[in-house]
């Protein structure tokens, strides 16, 4: 029988295609041999490029760097030793940290390549056989993907209606499971709000492992645990440089007491923050007052954004405290669509959560940037 398509192909070039098929063959049989079910039914995390878009979907940071900053980044980098490893314990960047956020001495941190790394790393100090984590649902969908890559159980509580935490199911999830980790992403992604302290103090107070306070919205929302680490024998703050300007570097870091620090850093890969990041970082961190200006810039836009959205017909806006702006549409995948034709991407969250029904979430631009989406969904002449 001839494959259709391959009537005119020389005899060469067919047995180079059969022989092509059978090893794509003989390759899917031996992937299905050995790698995890689980991971066979896995969709890969799917992170859209936009390109040539106005890109509103991963709550990035919308200013690109000061003309003398990149120089003084440019001459840094240039002079970084790059045919050597990093240092792997990267002291001179968590100094760098320490002294950006007043970290006492009674905390240390720890290091990821991102937070997406720590994560993973805290789902795998917790992994003992029949270990379960908790987090309350819809929450940042990287605690249960990690739990799955950890073969471990994972359950979700769902928020209240108006997205607080339910302290109550929170409460008896902690005492039916027993989790060895609770998530708590503060402010939370991707609702915007950020949850209150005085429940979060009652889960840290019942929980009988770790509670994870994730702070990646931080310069955002005016509140935070992080020099209260110490304050409780369980809480680790987890950060990331990632929604303050430096996306690209791929840093994150945890944040508690040494007696669990010494603990995830035995999981941590040996050279996990490249030198370039390592070079890099603190020269941003150190500029305070731009990143001050910047978060404030952006919560004031946040604000507006948020007002804008909340004045459309048929649109709920809900109140944000990171920076991005949860709402719901009369028709979430026709708005996406729309948006989309006019060079915007936003994440489209319907369809991920009963909770997130006709939901877009929209990161917060600039002022073009946000004036571009208010007149896309604005009405029309
Ligand atoms: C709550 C939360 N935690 C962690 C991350 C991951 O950040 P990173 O870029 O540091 O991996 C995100 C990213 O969107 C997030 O929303």
């Amino acid at each position: 029988m001839t494959v259709p398509g391959t009537e005119t192909m020389p005899d060469t070039a067919l047995a180079s295609l059969a022989a092509d098929e059978a090893r794509a063959a003989a390759i899917d049989a031996r992937v299905r041999g050995v790698v995890r079910d689980d991971v066979l039914a896995m969709r890969a995390y799917h992170a859209p490029r936009g390109d040539g878009m106005l890109k509103l979907d991963a709550m990035e940071n919308p200013y690109p760097l000061p003309e003398d900053l990149r120089a003084r980044i440019g001459a840094a980098a240039a002079s970084a030793p790059i045919n050597r490893y990093p240092d792997a314990t990267a002291e001179a960047l968590k100094q760098s940290l320490r002294e950006s956020f007043a970290l006492g001495d009674g905390v240390d941190l720890v290091l990821g390549n991102g937070s997406d790394e720590l994560i993973a790393m805290l789902t795998a100090l917790v992994a003992r056989p029949g270990a379960t984590i908790v987090a309350p649902e819809p929450s940042f969908v990287m605690y249960r993907v990690s739990a799955a890559i950890a073969n471990l159980r994972y359950v979700g509580v769902p928020l209240a209606d108006d997205f607080a935490l339910d302290v109550d199911a929170m409460r008896a999830a902690i005492a039916r499971e027993r989790p060895a980790l609770v998530w708590l992403a503060f402010p939370n992604n991707p609702t915007g709000n950020l949850f209150d302290t005085a429940a979060i103090e009652a889960i840290v107070r019942e929980a009988p492992g770790i509670v994870a306070i994730d702070e990646a919205y931080y310069a955002f929302a005016n509140r935070s645990f992080i020099l209260r680490a110490r304050d409780f024998d369980n809480v680790i703050v987890v950060r990331t440089v990632s929604k303050i300007g430096m996306a690209a570097l791929r840093l994150g870091y945890a944040v508690g007491d040494p007696g669990w620090m010494r603990e995830l850093d035995k999981l941590r890969p040996p050279y996990n923050v490249g030198t370039l990041t390592q070079v890099v970082a603190p020269i941003l961190l150190a500029e305070t007052a731009l990143l001050e200006s910047q978060a404030k810039a952006i919560v004031d836009e946040r604000e507006r954004l948020h007002a804008a959205l909340a004045a459309l017909p048929r649109v709920r806006a809900f109140p944000s405290r990171a920076n991005f702006v949860l709402a719901r549409f009369a028709d979430a995948n026709a708005t996406f669509e729309h948006l989309r034709r006019a060079g915007i991407l936003v994440k489209n969250m319907h369809g991920t959560h009963p909770a997130l029904a006709q939901c877009l979430r929209i990161t917060v631009g600039t002022i073009e940037d946000n004036d571009r989406v208010l007149a896309a969904l604005g009405p029309r002449p």
